[in-house]
C-alpha cells in the first residue's frame, strides 16, 4: 500500500502519518523531516535548505525528489509507503509517479485532510516535540499525560520549529494554496483522492484513514 497525505501545514499529516506507522508497520516518508535532519547534519542539501525553510517556502523539486528516491531505494519493496509532505508542486507530481513506476510501486490512496485555515495558525504555534524521541505535542490538543513529562519515553525535554511562527506559518499557506492544492485534480482524474475532514479530533480521523484504507 502507498498512500499521500495531503493537506496544508497543520492540517494533521505528521500526527496521522505516526499512528499508520504504530498501526500498520508503513514507513513515514516525510520531505520535511528529512530536509530537518539535513539542516541538522550540515550536509549540502541542508545548507541549502536552511534560509528557505526559515522564510516558509518551498525547497527545490530536484532536492526533495532525489530524497525521496533514496528513501524508496533503501526500503523493502514489501513495506508500505506514507507520503508526508510530498509531492508539493506538479513537477514533484509527476517525478513521484516515475520513480513508483522504477519501484514497481503503485499509488494506492490521496487522503486530503481539508482544514479551516484559521485554525491551523493555533495548531502549529501550539505544537511542540519531545527533543528525545519525537513525539508531538499541542498545547490545548494533546498535552502530556504529566505535565514537562513525555508519554513515551519520559523525556523531559521538548522542542519547537524554528518556522513555526505566525508570520511563516502564513507564508507556508499561500505556497499551499499557490502550489500543492492544483495537483489534486491529477489525482482526481484517477479517482484515487478521498477527503477527510482534519479539524475532527485526531482519533476520528485516523477512524476515517483506517476506513478509507479498509476499502480497497
Ligand atoms: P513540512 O515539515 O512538511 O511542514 P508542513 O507541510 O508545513 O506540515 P506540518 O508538519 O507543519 O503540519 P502537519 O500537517 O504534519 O501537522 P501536524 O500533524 O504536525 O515542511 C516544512 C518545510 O520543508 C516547508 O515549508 C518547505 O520549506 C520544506 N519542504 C518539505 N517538503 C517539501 C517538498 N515536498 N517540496 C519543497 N519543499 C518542501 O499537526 C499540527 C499540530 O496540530 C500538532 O500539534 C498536532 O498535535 C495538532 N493536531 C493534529 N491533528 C489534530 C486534530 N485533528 N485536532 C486537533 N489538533 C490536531
Ligand atoms: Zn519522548
Amino acid at each position: 500500500m502507498n498512500i499521500i497525505l495531503l493537506g496544508p501545514p497543520g492540517a494533521g499529516k505528521g500526527t496521522q502519518a505516526a499512528l499508520l506507522v504504530e498501526h500498520h508497520g508503513m514507513r513515514q516518508l516525510s520531505t520535511g523531516d528529512m530536509l530537518r535532519a539535513a539542516v541538522k547534519a550540515e550536509t549540502p542539501v541542508g545548507l541549502e535548505a536552511k534560509a528557505i525553510m526559515d522564510r516558509g517556502e518551498l525547497v527545490s523539486d530536484e532536492i526533495v525528489t532525489a530524497l525521496i528516491d533514496a528513501e524508496l531505494e533503501a526500503m523493502g519493496s514489501d513495506v508500505g509507503a506514507i507520503f508526508d509532505g510530498y509531492p508539493r508542486t506538479a513537477p514533484q507530481a509527476e517525478q513521484l509517479d516515475a520513480i513508483l513506476a522504477r519501484h514497481g510501486r503503485q499509488l494506492d490512496h490521496v487522503i486530503e485532510l481539508s482544514v479551516n485555515e484559521d485554525a491551523l495558525v493555533d495548531r502549529i504555534t501550539g505544537r511542540f516535540t519531545c527533543a528525545n524521541c519525537g513525539e508531538g505535542y499541542h498545547e490545548h490538543h494533546k498535552r502530556p499525560r504529566v505535565d514537562g513529562v513525555c508519554d513515551k519515553c519520559g523525556g523531559t525535554e521538548f522542542k519547537r520549529r524554528k518556522d513555526d511562527t505566525e508570520e511563516t506559518v502564513r507564508t507556508r499557506m499561500a505556497e499551499y494554496r499557490a502550489k500543492t492544492a492544483p495537483i489534486l485534480p491529477i489525482y482526481e482524474a484517477r479517482g484515487i483522492v478521498s477527503r477527510i475532514d482534519g479539524m475532527a479530533p485526531i482519533d476520528d480521523v485516523t477512524a476515517g484513514i483506517e476506513a478509507v484504507l479498509a476499502s480497497k
